[in-house]
């Protein structure tokens, strides 16, 4: 058996693919398949002179999604998907499936999430699944190659880290656990022991909101560096993000392609620095005449761009009716697209003037909404890591700067509108002030006397930062909502499939 991944190495020569077919079309002596085998796509060409007669019928009873083995010779073709096409000798149905309900028409996003179980073996969507396979890797291959341990903190907790508002409780035995809402506190414990750790695992904040970038199950990559101070840690994540989109860029231009991923600004990313300034200094630009001006720009841009989208497409669908079967085609996928391009354009134009007047009313002090990320980081081509936040919205366990006022906390925001991916900070190392924290915030001193005791026994600065999987996944893919980043998505009003 040969893959579609491997077929340049098999040129010439005649292989057998098992897999599924992905669509077909038939003329009166071709039929034309596309197959995909989980690596790949390709066109099989089953042609009644090549195979026999029986064989020829049987490739035209295939529907979408039936399973079949295909053997045939693998001839290069640049303008074949993949640059290969198979000219098929034989085909064996392993089983003809039921009518699909996902065709190549459009769907709605409800019925898509209701099937995902099948929407997983789509184009764009079997795309984002490989790319996310390739960050999860780099992540790993960027943290042993610098000498971190891989260490597991627990799923069920006996405390809140990041606010008691998104836990999910459980019954342990009669005693209340929760769910992690990150590993960060066992990170340090872990760091203590080893020095430089990552945790890489599942966390759970019982979201209430339904946002393109929410889920209630993720997956944190959190590193924990024993020494660290907050610029060690913000040079640390940004080497480590430079590396992922180094990797994606190197090993998944056909993933990027299927996804329609412009790729220029992640080229900018992989080697320019990034952008670094305080809360302060965010907020200022967030407030700013250039903020407003830009908003209204964008505004003038996306009613230009519907007016012509909405002209080609009554253009093209005139032309529907009297048009070739392969143009058809092409018109209809065309429509497709501008039907879903013309949703997002409209939702732009509807959320501009709030997005406008959030930015222009911010006060010093507040949390970052989502608006307001994407307003701010869609002024940069590079992340941006903002520095110095107001103590009073960051977590206990943050350390302060001289003043007291400003935690020496470290959000990084992705570029093109998308916002936070990372969170992270150098850690409050004094006992004293960390039980004063604690007192504070009204927290069971008890459930965090494990946590002290790191302050009691060899306390060192230390720093660490959760990087989001899904948020970087939705951005490196250039994917509008984190339900299309994660196989299974956990999300207000989804649990199944
Ligand atoms: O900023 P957060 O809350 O930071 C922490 O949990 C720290 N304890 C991490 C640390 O310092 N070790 O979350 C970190 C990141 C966010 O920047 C975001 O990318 C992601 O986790 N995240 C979510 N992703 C998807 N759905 C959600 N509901 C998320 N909440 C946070
Ligand atoms: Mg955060």
């Amino acid at each position: 058996m040969t893959t579609i991944k491997q077929l340049s190495d098999h040129q010439d020569e005649i292989v057998t693919l098992k897999g599924w077919l992905y669509n077909i079309r038939s003329s009166k002596a071709i039929h034309f398949l596309e197959v995909r085998d989980g690596s790949g796509l390709c066109q099989a060409i089953v042609a009644a002179d090549d195979v026999s007669d029986k064989v020829f019928e049987a490739a035209g009873t295939l529907k979408q999604e039936s399973s079949l083995e295909i053997t045939g010779k693998v001839v290069k073709d640049d303008r074949s998907i993949g640059g290969y096409e198979l000219h098929a000798t034989d085909l064996k149905i392993v089983q003809i499936a039921e009518n699909y309900p996902i065709t190549p028409k459009e769907h709605g996003i409800e019925f898509l999430m209701n099937n995902r179980h099948l929407w997983l073996r789509s184009r764009r969507q079997w795309a984002a699944m490989r790319v996310r396979n390739e960050i999860v890797f780099a992540i790993h291959t960027f943290f042993q190659g610098r000498g971190f341990m891989q260490l597991d903190s627990p799923i069920f907790t006996g405390n809140a880290a990041e606010g008691s508002t998104t836990l999910f409780e459980t019954d342990y035995f009669e005693e209340k656990a929760y769910l992690a809402q990150t590993g960060q506190l066992y990170g340090e414990a872990m760091a203590m022991a080893h020095g430089l750790i990552y945790t890489f695992g599942p966390t759970f904040r019982a979201e209430k909101s339904k946002t393109r970038r929410h889920l209630t199950e993720f997956w944190m990559i959190e590193p924990e560096m024993a020494y660290y101070d907050l610029e060690m840690n913000m040079d640390l994540a940004e080497d480590m993000i430079k590396a992922i989109v180094k990797t994606v860029l190197e090993k998944c231009d056909d993933e990027l392609d299927i996804l329609e991923r412009n790729t220029s600004v992640l080229e900018k990313v992989a080697v320019q620095p990034f952008e670094r300034m305080t809360y302060s200094q965010a907020v200022e630009k967030l407030i700013s005449d250039e903020t407003a001006s830009m908003l209204d720009k964008m505004a003038e841009e996306r009613k230009q761009e519907l007016e012509d989208i909405t002209k080609e497409s009554e253009e093209i669908k005139k032309e529907h009716g009297s048009a070739k079967k392969w143009r058809k085609t092409q018109i209809d996928q065309r429509i497709k697209e501008i039907s879903v391009r013309i949703d997002q354009i409209e939702e732009d134009l509807r959320n501009i003037p709030s997005w406008k007047e959030s930015a222009r009313n911010f006060e010093w002090g507040n949390d970052f909404g989502g608006s307001d990320e994407t307003v701010l980081m869609m002024q940069f081509d590079v992340p941006l890591i903002v520095t110095h936040w107001p103590a009073e919205i960051k977590a206990f366990y943050m350390k302060r700067d001289e003043t007291d006022k400003l935690a020496l906390g470290m959000d990084i925001l992705a570029p093109e509108g998308y916002g936070e991916i990372v969170g992270g900070s150098q850690r409050e190392d004094d006992l004293a002030t960390l039980e004063k924290r604690i007192n504070e915030e009204g927290l069971e001193k008890e459930v965090f006397e494990w946590y002290l005791d790191l302050r009691r026994y060899g306390s060192v600065p230390h720093s660490g930062y959760g990087l989001g999987l899904e948020r970087t996944v939705a951005w490196i893919c250039g994917l509008t909502h984190v339900r299309e980043t994660i196989p299974f998505p956990r999300m207000l009003g989804r649990l199944r499939p």
